[in-house]
């Protein structure tokens, strides 16, 4: 089994790695290397206080894309449906769908007063204007909605300390992330984009 690329070649496709609690494939879909969107050319992998995290190396204009998840497809519904070396890096698109990164993506640490969003479901992009040494980071709750939650430290004034959906961010929190929230997000809440 397999599917065709955009550039026509023949991917095969890994079926089964793992079955989750769900007891469907954990993985479903791998992905061509030269399917890969290039990374800023300004945010550059550090080290971090929470392992690893990205800083920009020169200015960042609002809505330059700042790295996309081009990675291997997961279907999961619950953090159980997860190994622990995955659960904590890919990007949710869906109820149950979640993908990876090849490139830089899974390196931005989250924040609860966030310098970059998501255009569409895979691209993370600057929300202003950024200059060089500011760490970039997203609101991890501008892509999640379903049961998954995480202890916040970015150390914001407006830090919310538990992440766990977009559902239960505020009504001012939703109006300022407009245009930078996750389209499965926008469908299933039946926002404007
Ligand atoms: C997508 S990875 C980000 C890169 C990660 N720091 C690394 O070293 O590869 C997400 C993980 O980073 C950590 N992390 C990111 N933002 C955090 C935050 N605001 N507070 C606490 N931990 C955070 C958590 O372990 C989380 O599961
Ligand atoms: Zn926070």
């Amino acid at each position: 089994m397999g599917f065709t690329n955009q550039q026509g070649m023949f991917i095969e496709q890994t079926l089964l790695i793992q079955k989750g609690v769900s007891n469907v494939p954990l993985l479903i879909r791998q992905t061509d290397p030269i399917d890969s969107k290039m990374s800023h050319p300004n945010a550059k992998v550090v080290e971090h206080k929470f392992g690893l995290g990205v800083v920009a190396t020169g200015p960042i204009k609002k809505d330059e894309l700042i790295a996309s998840f081009d990675g291997e497809i997961y279907c999961g519904e619950t953090n159980d449906d997860f190994p622990e070396e995955i659960l904590n890096y890919p990007i949710t698109f869906g109820p149950d769908r979640a993908r990876n990164s090849k490139s830089i993506a899974n390196k931005l640490n989250h924040a609860c007063s966030p310098n970059c969003g998501i255009h569409g479901d895979f691209d993370i992009v600057a929300m202003r204007d950024i200059k060089e040494g500011e760490e970039l980071c997203w609101d991890y709750d501008m892509s999640e909605d379903h049961d998954w939650s995480m202890e916040c430290g970015c150390g914001s004034p407006e830090c919310r300390k538990l992440i766990h959906g977009f559902r239960h961010l505020s009504h001012a929190k939703k109006a300022e992330y407009k245009g930078y929230i996750s389209n499965w997000i926008v469908k299933a809440h039946g926002l404007e984009s």
